[in-house]
């Protein structure tokens, strides 16, 4: 029998990039081969994001144009998985009747049971949490969880063969249903994975040659985890100790956190262990209390900048990113002004705007009115985007003249086009790419710089010759040896 093809196209936050790989993962071992041309799979999944309409909207337009790809390929096989099944799969079922699988985010386990079944039946087939996990006795919710809890465990080395920098999820779900969030309704309550699971996972990332490490939760510094036997209970600090203590592992990360209830034994845990990096993402969402009242999100404005201050206190040299919403229900001018007034104080690395997009069964979908119109929507939003040109530029210009270490994980993109223009219109055989590297510092810049290629994978020392609002430029330094991290 021929290989079977599948293409997975990934919408979405870095939780859904860690779904895909551990789908495509399950899916390799059944046999199927990935392909990055849906006009030649046999089996097409999207994976999908509802935080937003527009995500939405998105997943549905692609449909669209695989349904087209199906009229020539009628045994293809289309799958939608992901939060929107979880959200609203009675629509995508009406919108699309052609999908013949569909998955929610806490099913991806059972995409080969559900495969079974479409090429048997050729019924469709679904799996969903839904609602009723929440409703479950508790020792159901645990069986739930642990079949889940496989998937994690399955994780072998991806088909690209790319494992330098890979994402462990320590958490599942979200408790804290902020008044415009969907998360919590499509990956159900909050669950932590056991300790010793996710350092066996990391370990076993790290002999596949994994250099750096993402630890991954919705609001990861309230991850805690009580062993039954003992009684003891791990927290996010402690489990960032037991990673890094992970031999060959060079560096370690966590988002998202929530400003909440962030204690500082973490602050501590990232002064103290050298692997881990001197980067935090705390979204605010909005620098007004009236504002973050109406979002339910449980900090004032004043206990966030208290946070961020015993951070740069606790952590030198610590890099900030936030997200924030702008247009919420009943945001005036005047709240929107302390968003701004917020994000100036606090100086981010890096913010992520957006605007605010009602989601369905949420609390400010259901009680509060979307009444700032579109155009101020977009003006607000601007504002944001010139403050993150402004003040990217002028972080990245502080790096002039300074030497940084970096993780070298390629080639740079622009190199590679450059030198794939050139081949075209040379029509060159001997073809040799570029060596124009790029890498990211442990605060999360990215820079492009000239080395050799044996610097790919390496930590490397490199020297910062220019900035752009987005990229530092420069030079390795090709005397020293790699950077080493002391284990
Ligand atoms: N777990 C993260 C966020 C999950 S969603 C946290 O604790 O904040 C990622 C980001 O999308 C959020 O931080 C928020 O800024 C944005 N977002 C979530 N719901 C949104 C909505 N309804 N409209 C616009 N942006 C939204
Ligand atoms: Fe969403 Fe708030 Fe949780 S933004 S993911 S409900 S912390």
């Amino acid at each position: 029998m021929p290989t079977k093809r599948v293409y997975l196209e990934t919408m979405g936050c870095q939780m859904n990039v860690l779904d895909s790989e551990l789908v495509i993962g399950q899916l390799c071992a059944l046999g199927y081969k990935p392909t990055d041309d849906y006009h030649t799979a046999d089996l097409v999944l999207i994976n999908t994001c509802s935080v937003r309409h527009r995500a939405e909207e998105k997943a549905y337009s692609r449909l669209t144009a695989i349904a087209r790809a199906k009229t020539e390929r009628p045994n293809m096989i289309i799958g939608v998985i992901g939060c929107m099944v979880e959200r609203d799969h009675e629509g995508i079922r009406q919108r699309c009747p052609y999908v013949d699988l569909l998955c929610g985010p806490g099913n991806l386990n059972e995409i080969p049971a559900l495969l079974a079944t479409v090429e048997e039946t050729r019924v469709q087939a679904i799996a969903l949490e839904h609602d009723h996990s929440r409703r479950l006795p508790s020792a159901e919710r645990t069986l739930l969880y642990n079949s889940i809890e496989e998937l994690d465990m399955s994780r072998r080395t991806p088909p690209d063969g790319r494992t330098l920098q890979a994402y462990v999820r320590v958490q599942r779900g979200c408790d804290k249903f902020c008044s415009f969030c969907v998360v919590p309704f499509t990956r159900g309550p909050e669950r932590n994975r056991p300790p010793a699971n996710i350092v066996i996972e990391a370990r076993r990332l790290v002999d596949m040659g994994a250099k750096e490490i993402t630890l991954l939760g919705q609001t990861i510094n309230s991850y805690a985890y009580t062993d039954s036997s003992t009684g003891r209970t791990v927290r996010l600090a402690d489990l960032l100790e037991q990673v890094h203590e992970i031999e060959g592992l060079q560096r370690l990360r966590f988002v998202t956190s929530y400003p909440g209830d962030f204690t500082d034994d973490i602050l501590q845990a990232m002064r103290d262990l050298p692997k881990v990096c001197e980067y935090l993402h705390l979204p605010a969402q909005s620098g007004s209390n009236a504002v973050l009242k109406r979002m339910r999100r449980r900090y004032t404005a004043e206990q966030y900048t208290e946070l961020i201050a015993r951070a740069r206190e606790t952590v030198p040299g610590i890099s900030l990113a936030g997200d924030f919403i702008v247009g919420f229900c009943g945001e005036t001018d005047a709240e929107h002004a302390e968003t701004l007034a917020l994000i100036e104080r606090v100086g981010y690395k890096n913010i992520y705007m957006f605007k605010y997009s009602p989601r369905p069964a949420t609390v400010a979908d259901r009680s509060l009115p979307d009444d700032v119109p579109e155009a101020v929507k977009k003006r607000r939003h601007l504002d944001l985007v010139e403050y993150q040109k402004r003040s990217g530029l002028a972080h990245h210009q502080g790096f002039i003249g300074r030497t940084v270490e970096i993780l070298v994980e390629g080639f740079s993109k622009a190199a590679i086009k450059a030198q794939e223009a050139e081949q075209e219109r040379n029509n060159h055989v001997s073809w040799k790419r570029g060596d124009q590297l790029v890498g990211r510092t442990r605060t999360d810049e990215i820079v492009v710089f000239t080395g050799p290629k044996s610097m790919i994978g390496q930590l490397v020392t490199v020297w910062i010759t220019a900035a752009t609002a987005l990229t530092l430029h420069g030079e390795a330094d090709q005397t020293s040896a790699p950077a080493t991290v002391v284990d």
